[in-house]
């Protein structure tokens, strides 16, 4: 039978963070302040292994899931991570296999990852502006060798796309740039609403900018926008097409919460599955992994987690409930 939370929705999609490091400062995601250099990363043997994380994948397979994405932190600053998507890819060609990073290291990553088995890599893109672009990820990196990787992994045959967070007062300017980056190697670039995932990004919604403004700032520029239908109702982008026939989608978490087709676990590298982004504790499965819990009793463990699943933060903090502590997204992975 198949799996189902306390709210009918299934295991459908795995994202695992295989690392807390980034080589970025996000302002809203890693601020510096309290990322610098006495924070207290997580200590190599904290860290699951690629077998561990491959046996935890494997455990939940007949439990119905489809999707798995790497990410991190950035994924691609752990070593030979290639060789985990070998080991992910072994566990079933249908699987979709996916990685989201920022997109630095992708030049010279993308040709093995492609050869090890991923179909595709998401971006983070935040501006082609390059002051504006270091200014938000605190970093000394160029856009420049973002759109190069990009572009490497698309001469490989990896599928792209392209995240955006968009931040009022700061980033909107790139709005139409980023499209038109995307449009001409005709990739889909997704632009998401700023999210009060984490304690540390001082989030406020006066700088959410939302979908429909977004909207509205690319219909100007292209023309009217059409709605399409969404592939799976889990999906969450909700996709819109110019009527140059160009594709973007909007992820639209503070003004149209997805929750009620949430089917998202995660698993943070210490090895903790979290069932909501904005989980404030995980379920620790790296003590059972490292007792050699065989593959049926991670099952179990992981099937009771999901069954006993009701959140959907999403849709109740506009009702302004407090969560006591939130997780930070580096930790947990996007
Ligand atoms: P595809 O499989 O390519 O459609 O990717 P995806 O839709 O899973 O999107 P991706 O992993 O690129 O996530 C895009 C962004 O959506 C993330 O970086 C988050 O900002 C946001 N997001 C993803 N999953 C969730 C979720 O479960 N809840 C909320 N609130 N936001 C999410
Ligand atoms: N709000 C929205 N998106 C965020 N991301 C990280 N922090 C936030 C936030 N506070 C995005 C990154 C990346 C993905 C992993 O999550 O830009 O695309
Ligand atoms: Fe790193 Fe991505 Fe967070 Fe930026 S958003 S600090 S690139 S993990
Ligand atoms: Fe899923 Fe939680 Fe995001 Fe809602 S807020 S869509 S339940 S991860």
């Amino acid at each position: 039978m198949p799996l189902s939370d306390s709210l009918g929705r299934p295991l459908r999609d795995l994202r695992i963070s295989v690392t807390d490091r980034c080589n970025f400062r996000c302002r809203y995601c890693m601020p510096r302040e309290h990322f610098g250099s006495d924070h207290k990363f997580l200590a190599k043997e904290e860290i699951l292994s690629y077998e561990e994380i491959s046996k935890l994948a494997e455990s939940m397979i007949p439990l119905g899931l489809k999707k798995l994405r790497i990410t991190g932190g950035e994924p691609l600053m752990r070593r030979d991570i290639a060789n985990l998507v070998e080991m992910l890819r072994r566990l079933g060609d249908d699987l979709d296999l996916a990685m989201t990073t920022n997109g630095v290291l992708l030049k010279n990553h993308a040709e093995a990852l492609k050869q090890a088995g991923l179909n595709r890599v998401t971006v983070s893109l935040d501006a082609l502006d390059r002051d504006l672009f270091q200014k938000m990820g605190d970093t000394r990196h160029e856009p420049s060798e973002v759109i190069e990787g990009i572009d490497e992994a698309l001469r490989v045959g990896l599928e792209v796309k392209v995240n955006m967070v968009v931040q009022r007062s700061l980033n909107e300017t790139q709005i139409v740039p980023i499209a038109n980056m995307c449009f001409e190697r005709t990739l889909t670039p997704r632009f998401i609403e700023f999210m009060d995932v984490g304690v540390t990004n001082q989030w406020n919604l006066e700088a959410v900018v939302s979908g429909q403004e977004i909207r509205d700032a690319l219909s100007k520029e292209y023309g009217d926008l059409e709605a399409v239908k969404p592939d799976h109702p889990s999906d969450v982008a909700r996709r819109w097409t110019t009527p140059q026939g160009y594709e973007f989608g909007l992820i639209q978490s503070v003004t149209e919460p997805f929750c009620g087709d949430c089917s998202r676990a995660r698993i943070s590298a210490n090895g903790s599955m979290y069932t909501c982004l904005f989980a404030s504790e995980g379920h620790d499965l790296r003590a059972l992994l490292r007792f050699d819990a065989n593959h049926d009793q991670l099952q179990h463990a992981i099937q009771s987690i999901w069954m006993d699943r009701k959140d959907r933060y999403s849709e109740q903090r506009t009702k302004q409930v407090e969560v006591p502590s939130k997780v930070e997204m580096s930790f947990i992975g996007g």
